[in-house]
């Protein structure tokens, strides 16, 4: 059976549609066999990955609103070893539509079974909500990954985060686990994002030995940096590792697929990424675009 994993932080704008795309190539690239799924109506993933939703006939809308469709029908090739689920904006009505519904939490999962054994991992891109997709895809999933930026306040939404995880594992999904922090457009060398990032560590050390379920959780290296061209690959339907290879912005993701297989694997955690040489310090980002984007490849 696939390891699934839900990318999710219900802050928007945090890295979580980036991370998905990218990070399920990386893993794709490194032999693994992945789908990835668009769970959010904004359809970012989907587009990202270079699929156009208008054209896709059947997304992951259908597998909520038709019990006769099955992932097979909306599964879509990308790359190599690399499939798709595309979203469309009509996802967006599945939630009110779902309200009522007996076992809403579980379709998801119970339409991806028959296509289960195809794959080795299943990365879900959630909506920045925690709405009955979240919870699909919560339901689903065998860990959570946590995108976040090291911001002021963002500890407090890794708390409500946390808190849904929670609930989910004593209704639905017991063996749920928040197993990774992703720190996304990352500067590391502000004296902010060192602070969040020792209070995050302190706060996942505390809980090690306890039963809850980020029990396990590490801050996953190395943190992304921010990077134009990550902001710029979505605009080309292309993952990071098509659009430019040789930025920071693929060895980042390359670097932190390793880290991700190295925890499945039982190899323990890496050690936090040495300061850059002082050249890539002096090439710091300067200016910003309208993404908030920065830096050099
Ligand atoms: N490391 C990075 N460097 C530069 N830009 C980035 C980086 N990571 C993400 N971005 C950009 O930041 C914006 C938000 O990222 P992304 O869409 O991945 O966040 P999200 O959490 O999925 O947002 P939403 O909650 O709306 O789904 C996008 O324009 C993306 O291209
Ligand atoms: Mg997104």
């Amino acid at each position: 059976m696939p390891r699934v994993i839900a990318m999710m932080n219900q802050k928007g704008g945090v890295g979580k549609t980036t991370s998905a795309v990218n990070l399920a190539a990386a893993l794709a690239a490194s032999g693994q066999r992945v789908c990835l799924i668009d769970l959010d109506p904004q359809a970012h993933m989907t587009l990202h990955v270079g699929l156009d939703p208008d054209e896709i006939e059947c997304t992951v809308y259908d597998l909520f609103s038709d019990s006769t469709k099955s992932a097979a029908d909306a599964i879509v090739q990308v790359d190599e070893r690399l499939d798709a689920i595309a979203s469309e904006t009509d996802l967006a009505a599945a939630e009110s539509e779902l309200a009522q519904q007996d076992g809403r939490s579980g379709l998801l999962a119970e339409a991806f079974k028959p296509v289960a054994d195809r794959y080795d991992v299943v990365m879900i891109d959630c909506p920045p909500s925690l709405g009955v997709l979240t919870i699909n895809a919560l339901s689903m999933a065998d860990e959570v990954l946590v995108p976040m930026q090291a911001h002021f306040l963002a500890l407090q939404g890794v708390g409500k985060l946390l808190e849904t995880v929670g609930l989910v594992c004593q209704s639905v999904n017991p063996d749920l686990q928040v197993t990774g922090i992703i720190l996304c457009m990352h500067e590391r060398h502000t004296n902010l994002a060192r602070e969040v990032v020792e209070d995050l560590e302190g706060f996942f050390t505390e809980a090690r030995g306890s039963d809850v379920p980020w029990k396990n959780c590490r801050v996953l290296q190395p943190p992304i940096r921010r990077n134009i061209k990550l902001a710029e690959a979505p605009s080309f339907g292309q993952t990071i590792f098509q659009y430019e290879p040789a930025s920071h912005g693929a060895s980042d993701y390359a670097a932190l697929a390793s880290c991700v297989l190295a925890g499945w694997n039982g190899d323990p955690a890496p050690s936090p990424q040495t300061e850059p040489p002082i050249a890539e310090t002096l090439d710091a980002p300067i200016a910003a675009d309208s993404t908030g984007a920065q830096g050099t490849p």
